[in-house]
């Protein structure tokens, strides 16, 4: 509802919720635009007067057995490091809230930043709070059951399946990048900092049973809601924004919806798609190894890219050099013969073979590569590989071709020796525990 947090017993009554989970807003890092947020524009002593006065009343409004998740990062103020995960927690502890844990969400991918140390920052903190001792968790709800059978058909990545996930989260950020499985959020369209549902996913999964109740004063794209009723589960929210309660029933929800099902008709995937995720896995991590062997076989390659392309059941894998090789011809360089040849008895080595994986390889320099291609593989989906199991985006040919040399670029999607790989094979497969 388009309604101040600051007003929430108004409309929630007390010992109704279940589960809250949010997002506050970071002191006055941004501008929400309307003259009832929290946040900025006030002193922080207001802003901590302010959250600590919602936290109270979600606390009133929240079941005996219910718990508190708020998520929430370290920010500068005047280049000053404010620990606001740590003063937030006393701040809610102080409203009557038992804190029972500090999870770090690793959102793997997110901004450089400037300065401290100049690291990227890909963690924010979630502290978890309960209203008394006995609160609900289900954690068998959110153990990793439904790949048992990959690593039985997959033992050179067995590990054991069935654990409970440590304290360290990791879920991608949907606005961020050129995520396209998001593009709602894209480029940070409807809202900078909506929840991954996956996140909001198993912490309901941990906390929720049928038709239980959720809660999150700071609604922004809706995230928390939208999931809560993939799940059945029943909803309120509050958000000051107008747009993003709108976007919320018109854009957050259906899109959502069409995410949850998509991903739990996944979860009955027959013996076939198996088969046809297994195969994809393969000829990735087959074109990842090859790449690796070469550069460590013929350390001058000069790697720039891999791309594997699959049509009509046969692949090509292209191991793309710098151009600037092409003075390979001279003395004090390997051949490109020579890493045809290496390329060949790779092969024909065993590690490679046991893929069962039938390719045609090529070698060419990346501007070679980038002229005959660039016709046929701009009008094709693409995507950009760190790791064989996941890609980090789609990727335009157009944007690798500007990209290519760019060492930064290389350097962020290289694994090891290997360059970024490109594929027209997609899978997002997340590594269990
Ligand atoms: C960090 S964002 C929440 C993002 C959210 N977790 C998501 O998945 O999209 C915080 C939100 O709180 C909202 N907000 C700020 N002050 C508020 C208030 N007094 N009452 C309700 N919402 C408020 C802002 O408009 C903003 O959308």
């Amino acid at each position: 509802m388009n309604e101040d947090a600051r007003h929430l017993l108004s409309f929630v009554p007390e010992k109704s919720i279940d589960v809250t989970i949010t997002s506050p807003p970071y002191y006055d890092l941004k501008d929400y635009r309307d003259p009832r947020q929290i946040g900025f524009g006030q002193k922080f002593e207001g802003y901590r007067n302010d959250l600590t006065h919602v936290f109270s009343d979600v606390l009133k409004a929240t079941k005996e057995t219910g718990s508190l998740w708020v998520v929430v990062d370290n920010m500068r103020v005047e280049g000053k490091l404010v620990l606001l995960p740590f003063e937030m927690a006393e701040w809610i502890r102080g409203a009557g809230w038992i804190l029972q844990d500090i999870l770090v969400w690793d959102k793997m991918k997110t901004r450089p930043v400037t300065r401290g140390l100049g690291l990227r920052k890909v963690y924010e903190n979630i502290l978890v709070f309960s209203r008394t001792k006995n609160f609900k968790t289900h954690l068998d709800k959110i153990r990793d059951y439904e790949l048992t059978r990959w690593w039985v058909k997959w033992p050179e990545r067995y590990k054991s399946s069935g654990k409970v996930p440590a304290d360290i989260w990791s879920f991608l950020i949907p606005s961020q990048g050129n995520w396209s499985r998001w593009p709602i959020f894209k480029h940070q369209k409807l809202h900078e900092c909506p929840f991954p549902p996956e996140l909001v996913e198993r912490i309901l999964l941990l906390t929720t049973d049928a038709n239980d109740a959720v809660l999150d004063p700071f609604a922004g794209s809706g995230m928390t809601l939208a999931v809560a009723s993939c799940m059945k589960l029943r909803f309120t929210g509050f958000e000051i924004n107008e747009t993003y309660l709108r976007n919320f029933w018109n854009e957050v929800v259906p899109t959502v919806r069409n995410w949850y099902q998509e991903k739990h008709s996944q979860r009955v995937l027959s013996d076939d798609e198996m088969e046809i995720r297994l195969e994809k896995l393969k000829k990735l991590k087959f074109a990842r190894i090859l790449s690796t062997r070469l550069v460590g076989q013929v350390p001058a390659f000069g790697p720039v890219s891999t791309f594997l392309l699959e049509e009509n059941e046969v692949i090509d894998v292209f191991l793309l050099y710098d151009e600037m090789m092409q003075g390979m011809q001279r003395l004090d360089h390997p051949s490109p013969d020579l890493a045809k040849a290496v390329v060949q008895k790779l092969l024909s080595t065993k590690e490679l073979k046991t893929f069962g994986i039938k390719a045609n390889t090529h070698v060419l320099s990346a501007g070679e590569f980038a002229h005959e291609m660039k016709d046929y593989l701009s009008s094709i989906q693409l995507w950009l590989y760190k790791r064989h199991h996941m890609f980090e985006s789609s990727i335009r040919f157009d944007d690798w071709i500007a990209k290519y040399k760019d060492e930064r670029w290389k350097e962020a999607y290289s694994m090891g020796k290997s360059p970024p790989l490109i594929s027209n094979i997609d899978i997002y497969q997340k590594e269990p525990d």
